[in-house]
């Protein structure tokens, strides 16, 4: 059985490795100290949700390449409260690889949980309402996430910005395992309850 391992730290002290890092950053964490956070973790797959700025700034700082793009179409504006940025309603995703890396991505591998196509129909915009009732406000949509996770090749995941855990449930369900890194105590206990309460294998490491 797939399991999770949550570790209360800082992502830039992270050092491992998965087949896939799979993570949504704080949108003003600048794209060269992300490259340079990443860049601790051994994985030649990485699916990142970021915001054109951040992901530019990355792109610049690391090697990365691009391997595809996507759009999570979050429907409910964001809380925005400066008259200058404009309501998004939606988050920028792409698959990239490094080290001239094979893409593990294989539309067929599960059914979108928003489309209603047995034939592996991958349209790059996913349905991903926010969630105003989850306890984090950046948490994403678990279906959406799943969906997307469920489309890699892969058998385990890392995610250094855990949040409330999303990536660790999706995986959870997959049969992937997991390593989440979060730097908020409060979020990591959050995460520990809730996969308790589900009666799910998680393992706290420092
Ligand atoms: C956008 S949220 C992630 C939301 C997550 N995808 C979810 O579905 O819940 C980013 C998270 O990164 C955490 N974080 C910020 N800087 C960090 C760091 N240096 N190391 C680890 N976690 C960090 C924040 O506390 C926040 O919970």
């Amino acid at each position: 059985m797939a399991a999770v391992t949550l570790i209360n730290g800082n992502a830039a002290d992270f050092r491992g490795d998965a087949d896939l890092i799979m993570t949504d950053p704080p949108y003003d964490l600048p794209g060269a100290e992300l490259a340079r956070i990443l860049g601790g973790i051994r994985s030649d797959h990485l699916v990142l949700v970021t915001s054109m700025r951040q992901l530019m700034e990355f792109a610049a700082a690391s090697d990365w390449r691009l391997s595809f793009d996507f759009v999570l179409d979050a429907v409910v504006p964001k809380d925005s409260k400066a008259r200058h940025m404009p309501h998004y309603t939606h988050q920028t995703g792409v698959y990239m690889t490094r080290n001239g890396a094979k893409s593990r991505f294989d539309r067929r591998r599960r059914e979108r949980s928003d489309t209603f196509d047995g034939k592996g129909f991958w349209p790059t915009v996913l349905r991903s309402p926010r969630n105003r009732n989850r306890e984090h406000g950046m948490a994403k949509n678990l279906t959406a996430w799943t969906d997307i996770l469920g489309s890699f090749n892969v058998a385990s995941v890392v995610d250094p910005f855990a949040g409330s855990g999303t990536t660790g449930f999706a995986a959870l369900d997959l049969g992937i395992d997991a390593t989440l890194v979060e730097i908020d105590k409060a979020h990591c206990d959050r995460i520990e309850r809730s996969l308790g309460f589900a009666g799910l294998p998680v393992r706290r490491a420092a």
